[in-house]
Parts: structure tokens; C-alpha cells; sequence
């Protein structure tokens, strides 16, 4: 076809592939990057190149790729070895602690980084096959940075974005990683660098200008005669999808049952993925002096937590379920009494329906990551107050901060602070909650999905017909 494409790439798909009693099921994906993009890739006629989520035996690769092919998603096949060393190692072994200042988590073994190149090399063949003259290729995440660079070497001209949905750490951290240089020449080779917050790009910034040969001036890296431009786009949600999701018949039946089951209990709502970086530790740690040391909350209030399963083979994961498991059921057993209990823990993942429930019916929404990219919970949790009513505690070390001024921003290492700011959500008069949700909803509607896929395609074609023009 001669009509222009964009090819987005990463390593996981909107969907997966999952298996039961032999069939080979999908579903969506968890995490910010499939559930925020996978609400805009459909439109145009874009396609989306990654891995299904599961090893997939040869004699069923054609089955997943049909499949696969109905929603324009094209699969890129990983051996049990290639999800070890690369998904597994690589990517949340080194690059995922690292990147969230854990580096004391990283553990930099020299096959990893062989995997992890072979792997991207991988994905730039799968996206060669589907690559026509006048595409646009965007790049995702910090699992494909080699890729930029492996594209440029076979497409000199051909136009790349690229953008990171993790922190960028600050020089002193990245330096650490013995494969620094490489990965910074992978990622040179787009035109156009996003991260989520203007001190992500910065610190990007800061080590392309230290580890490789270019020239910076503002935001704009001069390598190897390409002009490169580093931004933040602040990633946003499809805030009309959960606006209308709070008129829909399933969610209002689960908000029903939701608020019968909680009586009159103040409601505390988390949700996050079974992740180090979300502070889910720390957060329980707070819970517990709340009750400890304000015994007039016990009976009053209900600690929803929702943990999604995620990557639980990777020992630091699956020690982080176990220690959850066991304080949720310290704290229980100390402070519950015959007819309450402090802490309502899941460990599943959830419909779109029953998260809108939850987001729209609880009082208060506890966001605490010790470090996190940007956040899309916070941003569902007030697109879903369509009452303008309840309360935002938010991080300072979540990328959403830096837009939601008007939540309850903590430091989560400081677990007293962060107990008397659940205090004061808990006792905020009403006026004040209805006064702060109006100014963030107004922010989630304006900076939503659509508008930042804009954004970042609005400036790569700025930056590439620059490129054209100083030739
Ligand atoms: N989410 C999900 N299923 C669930 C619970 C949450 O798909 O059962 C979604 C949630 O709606 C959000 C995403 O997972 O869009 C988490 O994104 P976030 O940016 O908060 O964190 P990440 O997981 O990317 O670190
Ligand atoms: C974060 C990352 C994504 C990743 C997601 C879920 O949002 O930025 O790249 O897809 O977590 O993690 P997983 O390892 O299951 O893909």
C-alpha cells in the first residue's frame, strides 16, 4: 500500500496471549503503555509490532499471528531463553531497578546484554518486513533501546521517534551500567526523544552530551551530522473513556454491590502492579501507624488494595509478593475485630468496568510510588470523579505530580507526613476536595491520550523536515 503508516514497537503488545485448558486466549494488557496507547492505535491504519506475552511453540505461530493480524498487532516471537535473558534479565534485572534508582537491585550479567542485543535485533528484522517508503516508525520504552540505532544503520533516512515511559535517572546512576555507551548511541539513532517530565529529558540530556560524541545546545543534540531533538510529553489517559465508563449499566451495578459491602467505611483505594517502585511496602508500613497511633480510625476506615500480577518470575518480584502477603496479614490479624477488617488485598487483575467502579465509588486514592515514570492511575482515578468529589494523595516521585498540583503531594519515604495527609483527606470538607478535583480534571481533559500522540507526532515531523532542510 502507498498510503503513509505509523509502525509503533515495543516489547509488549496491547493484548496478550494467554492459555486455557490449551487455548490460546487474549487479553488485555496491564501497564501504563498498552492501556494509555492502546486506546489510539487503532486510528489511521497503524499497526503495532511486539511480543504476545507468551512462548508460543512453532506449530501454533501461524494460529497467534491470524489471531493477532484482526486488531493490526503482529507478533514478534521470544524463545524461553530470549524471556529469561532479555525480558526477564536484561530489562528488569538492570534497566528497571537502575532506571528507578535501585541500583543496588541490578545485577549486570554479561549474557544478559548479549540477549539483550540479539533481541533487538530480533524486533528491527520484524519491523523491517512491515516497513514501507514514507512510514513513521515510534519506538517504546526502555526494553527496545538499541533499537533506534540498529533501524538507523539499515534506513538512514527514514524517520524515528522514540519515547521512554520510565524515568531517566540522573548521570551519576546511568553511568553505573556497564553498557552505558551502547545504549545511548541505540537511542541516538531516533530523530526525536520523549520522556515523560522536562528532568527525565534532562537527564537524558546530560548523559548523551557526557557518553557520545555529539554537540548540545538546548534541547537539540548534533550526532553524527542528524539533528536530534530531546522533549517531555507528559503522557495523558483517554479521559472520555472513563467519564463514560461511570455512565455504563455494569459499573453502576458493581458500584451498588461495592457500596453496600463498605457500609459507611471512609474507603482508601490503591492500585498498582506488583512492583518495588510503587512503595506498596512502605504505604502498608504508614497504614499500620495510622492505626497504631490513631485507635479512633479503627472501624472506620477500608484499605483497598489491588495488586496485579507482574513479572512474579523475577526473584526481587516474587520476594516483594511474599512480603506483602505476609504484613497485609500482620496488620489484619493485629487490628481487625470480629466484624471489620483493616485491609481488602487483591492479588489479580480487574475489567475496565469493575476499576471504574472502584475509582469512582472510593474516597480516597492512594498513589505513593517511590519512583514512577508518570502514574495513569492517578490521572483514572479523577477522570472517574465525574462528582468532582474526593481526595488525590500523590507522590512527588511520580511523573503525574508535576501536573496534579492540586493533590496531596507526599514523600513517601516520610511515612508520618504521609499518615497525617491521609488524616487530613480523610476529615477535608467538601468544598476544598470539590475545588481541587475541578482543577485536575480540568488537566487530565485537556493533556489527555489523544493530545499528547499529537504532540510527539506533531514535533517529529517538525524535526524531520528540519533535518531535510539544512541537507
Ligand atoms: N490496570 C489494569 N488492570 C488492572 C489494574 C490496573 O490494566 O487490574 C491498568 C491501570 O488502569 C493503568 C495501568 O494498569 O492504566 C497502570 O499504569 P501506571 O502508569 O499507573 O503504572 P505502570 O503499571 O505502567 O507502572
Ligand atoms: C510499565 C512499562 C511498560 C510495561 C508495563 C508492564 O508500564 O513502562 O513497558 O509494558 O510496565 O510490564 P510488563 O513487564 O508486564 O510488560
Amino acid at each position: 500500500s502507498t498510503i503513509n503508516k505509523t509502525i509503533i514497537i515495543s516489547n509488549r503488545l496491547p493484548v496478550k496471549i494467554t492459555e486455557e485448558n490449551g487455548e490460546y486466549q487474549l487479553s488485555t494488557s496491564e501497564g501504563g503503555l498498552a492501556t494509555g496507547l492502546g486506546s489510539v492505535y487503532k486510528e489511521g491504519n497503524n499497526i503495532w509490532i511486539g511480543w504476545p506475552g507468551i512462548e508460543v511453540p512453532d506449530e501454533r505461530k501461524p494460529e497467534v499471528i491470524k489471531k493477532l493480524a484482526a486488531h493490526n498487532l503482529i507478533p514478534v516471537f521470544l524463545t524461553a531463553e530470549e524471556i529469561n535473558f532479555y525480558y526477564e534479565g536484561f530489562s528488569n534485572e538492570i534497566l528497571w531497578p537502575v532506571f528507578h534508582y535501585l541500583v543496588t537491585y541490578a545485577k549486570f550479567d554479561e549474557v544478559y546484554w548479549g540477549f539483550y542485543r540479539s533481541v533487538n535485533e530480533k524486533f528491527r528484522d520484524t519491523l523491517l518486513d512491515n516497513l514501507n517508503t514514507g512510514d513513521t516508525i515510534w519506538v517504546h520504552d526502555y526494553q527496545l533501546l538499541l533499537l533506534p540505532c540498529l533501524i538507523r544503520f539499515e534506513q538512514p533516512d527514514v524517520t524515528i521517534g522514540f519515547f521512554q515511559h520510565i524515568p531517566f535517572p540522573s548521570f551519576e546512576i546511568f553511568r553505573l551500567i556497564p553498557w552505558r555507551e551502547q545504549l545511548i548511541e541505540g537511542m541516538l539513532g531516533a530523530d526525536l526523544l520523549g520522556f515523560h517530565t522536562f528532568d527525565d529529558a534532562r537527564h537524558f540530556l546530560s548523559a548523551a552530551s557526557r557518553l557520545s560524541s555529539s554537540n548540545l545546545s538546548d534541547n537539540v543534540l548534533v550526532y553524527k551530522n542528524r539533528q536530534i531533538v530531546v522533549e517531555a510529553f507528559p503522557m495523558g489517559i483517554d479521559s472520555d473513556k472513563f467519564e463514560e465508563l461511570t455512565r455504563n449499566e455494569k459499573v453502576a451495578k458493581y458500584v451498588t454491590s461495592f457500596k453496600a459491602s463498605l457500609k459507611n467505611l471512609k474507603t482508601i483505594l490503591t492500585i498498582d502492579r506488583l512492583d518495588y517502585s510503587k512503595g506498596i511496602l512502605q504505604r502498608l508500613q504508614t497504614f499500620e501507624l495510622l492505626l497504631e497511633k490513631h485507635p479512633e480510625y479503627i472501624g472506620k476506615l477500608a484499605l483497598y488494595m489491588v495488586v496485579v500480577p507482574s513479572r512474579d518470575t523475577v526473584p526481587k518480584y516474587k520476594e516483594l509478593k511474599d512480603q506483602i502477603d505476609q504484613v497485609v496479614g500482620n496488620i489484619n490479624a493485629r487490628f481487625r475485630t470480629i466484624n471489620w477488617v483493616p485491609i481488602h488485598y487483591f492479588y489479580r487483575s480487574f475489567s475496565i468496568e469493575f476499576l471504574s467502579a472502584i475509582y469512582s465509588t472510593a474516597d480516597i486514592c492512594l498513589v505513593t510510588p517511590m519512583r514512577d515514570g508518570m502514574n495513569l492511575v492517578s490521572k483514572e482515578y479523577v477522570a472517574s470523579r465525574t462528582n468532582e468529589d474526593g481526595v488525590l494523595i500523590l507522590s512527588e516521585m511520580a511523573g503525574a505530580s508535576k501536573e496534579l498540583n492540586d493533590a496531596l503531594i507526599v514523600n513517601p519515604n516520610n511515612i508520618v507526613d504521609t499518615m497525617e495527609t491521609i488524616i487530613k483527606a480523610i476529615n477535608m470538607p467538601l468544598e476544598e476536595q470539590i475545588t481541587r478535583m475541578k482543577s485536575m480534571r480540568a488537566i487530565v481533559r485537556k493533556f489527555n491520550v489523544h493530545r499528547w500522540v499529537k504532540n510527539f507526532m506533531d514535533k517529529l515531523s517538525e524535526v524531520k523536515s528540519k533535518q531535510e532542510s539544512l541537507l
